[in-house]
């Protein structure tokens, strides 16, 4: 679905981006972490077509992103930016919801069916108007615009950053939903809990170069990768190494389900 093949992408300023090569395959849901300046954004960029690799080849579902028009890869990959706010424009959350549709779907009633089933899917009132809606709310309009068009792949530049536990949990139900669903989600996210929550994939970008790619459990067990990127790793598999630092058998759990039952097996086995 996605693929970069040694992919240097460079801002006036220097490389931002240097030999990242990966792959997603369909259905997929991967988080890109990294500490601040790491590329994130810029890699996401890369994604949609709206930055191009100086050197190196960035393909959308067959679509080498060099040579196809922005506006025709906007059909395969919605794009959330990391402030929604750059990404309102319009004086109502129904036209704002619209928006993305007028370029991807021809037929106005199905338009309507789209914009309104996204309305009511988030919880939306299409008359408000989006600048005087909270942080949370802005994200779902800014999300609703991105998702009225249906793209394959989402690319999720910190989706729950500035939002509170009940507005993070909806969103992130709405975006579990559709990845279930098959839509390959590509996710930024700092928040190391909705990472491991989330997604089973994770790439680890340090300095623009791609330092970790695997699956989300091991990853966060790879000190080496963590620690380069300066990350901590959620909280239960963080609990669990420094447990089984102190010699218990913790090492490999990973959700609070896991971190129970390693327990009572450590008390069982304590038992005369
Ligand atoms: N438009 C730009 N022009 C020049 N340099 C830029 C531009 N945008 C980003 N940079 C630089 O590129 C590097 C990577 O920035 P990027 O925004 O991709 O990082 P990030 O990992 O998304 O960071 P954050 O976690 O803070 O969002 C940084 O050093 C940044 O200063
Ligand atoms: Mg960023």
């Amino acid at each position: 679905m996605l693929k970069f093949e040694d992919v240097y992408f460079a801002y006036a300023g220097g490389d931002t981006i240097t030999g990242v090569s990966f792959e997603i395959g369909r259905g997929e849901f991967v988080a890109l972490m990294g500490e601040n300046g790491a590329g994130k954004s810029t890699l996401c960029r890369l994604c949609n077509g709206l930055l191009k690799p100086s050197s190196g080849r960035v393909a959308v579902c067959g679509c080498d992103t060099a040579r196809t028009r922005t506006s025709a890869l906007a059909k395969y990959v919605g794009f959330l930016f990391q402030n929604p706010d750059r990404q309102l424009c319009k004086n109502t959350v129904r036209e704002e919801v619209e928006l993305g549709l007028e370029y991807a779907v021809a037929d106005k009633a199905e338009r309507v069916r789209r914009r309104d089933a996204m309305l009511e899917l988030f919880g939306l009132d299409g008359d408000r108007e989006p600048f005087g809606l909270s942080r949370g709310e802005r994200q779902k309009v800014a999300l609703a615009s991105v998702l009225a068009p249906e793209p394959d792949i989402l690319v999720l530049d910190e989706p729950t950053t500035g939002l509170d536990y009940r507005e993070c949990a909806a969103i992130m139900g709405v975006i579990s939903r559709l990845n279930s669903a098959g839509t390959t989600i590509l996710m930024v996210s700092h928040d190391m809990e909705v990472v491991s929550d989330f997604a089973s994939r994770a790439l680890v970008l340090n300095g623009g170069r791609l330092i970790g790619d695997g699956a989300v459990r091991e990853t966060m067990r790879a000190r080496r990768v963590m620690n380069e990127a300066s990350l901590l790793p959620a909280q239960i598999p963080s609990l669990a190494m420094r447990i089984a630092d102190l010699g218990a058998e913790y090492a490999g759990a990973f959700t609070v389900d896991e971190m129970v039952s390693a327990a009572a097996n450590a008390r069982g086995s304590a038992r005369p």
